[in-house]
């Protein structure tokens, strides 16, 4: 997988541009993200996998509330993770909590130590070709647990959707709540609309549920 794109250099991290690289709407979509998965029961106590955790926009809710050593975070760019580790967690959290990450663009899952019993892809398959999508949805259910809930938001658009031809963190991509739910179904999930969850560009949400 590749995307082009400006490096994030020290000096842009130290201007905020890892904030703006997610997305920005730090203090909104941050809180957003994690009060939507303990509403829906996501407890200090479960594994959590946040995939695409990018510069920990949702990290810095999650980790302190999880248990130590419960909060996996996958993501492709490891300076947004370092800045995000640096800059808007700390350190000192980072030592107490022990957050995990694995750093691939290829969904490589099997090089954490835990398997998740919550997972969330919060503006990631916005971004992504359908290929993609479906390779994010096969290689999580090899090591979700039995039970797992994995809620990914995404575009919806009212029938098949002329995207990009090739991922891109900065394009948007557009799917049928139908074509969500066969993706997921392909793989062993049981998926569900849920729809609107209160995202402020408008960003559905589907469930998918490890049998
Ligand atoms: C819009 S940001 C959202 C980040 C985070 N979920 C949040 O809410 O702040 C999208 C993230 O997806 C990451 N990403 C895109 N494609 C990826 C892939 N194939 N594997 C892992 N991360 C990916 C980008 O690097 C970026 O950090």
């Amino acid at each position: 997988m590749s995307d082009s794109k400006p490096p994030l250099t020290h000096g842009k991290v130290a201007e905020g541009q890892h904030r703006e690289y997610v997305g920005g709407k730090w203090d909104e979509i941050g809180p957003l993200q994690f009060q939507y998965l303990v509403s829906q029961g996501l407890r200090p106590e479960h594994v959590f996998l946040d995939i695409a955790c990018g510069s920990l926009r949702g990290g810095v809710h999650f980790i302190p509330y999880l248990n130590t050593g419960n909060y996996l975070g996958l993501e492709k760019e490891e300076e947004l993770v370092q800045a995000g580790l640096v800059y808007e967690l700390g350190e000192q959290r980072a030592l107490e909590k022990k957050p995990e990450f694995v750093i691939s663009d290829a969904f490589a899952f099997r090089h954490f130590s835990k398997r998740p019993e919550y997972a969330l892809a919060q503006s990631l398959f916005t971004h992504l070709k359908q290929e993609h999508i479906e390779l994010c949805l096969r290689n999580l259910r090899h090591i979700a647990k039995p039970g797992c809930r994995f809620y990914a938001t995404f575009f919806e658009a009212d029938t098949v959707a002329a995207n990009p031809e090739e991922s891109h963190d900065h394009m948007s991509f557009y799917y049928a709540a139908a074509d969500m739910s066969a993706f997921g179904s392909k793989y062993g999930w049981q998926p569900t609309y849920i729809g609107d969850w209160g995202h402020p560009r408008g960003q559905r949400m589907m469930l998918y549920v490890a049998p």
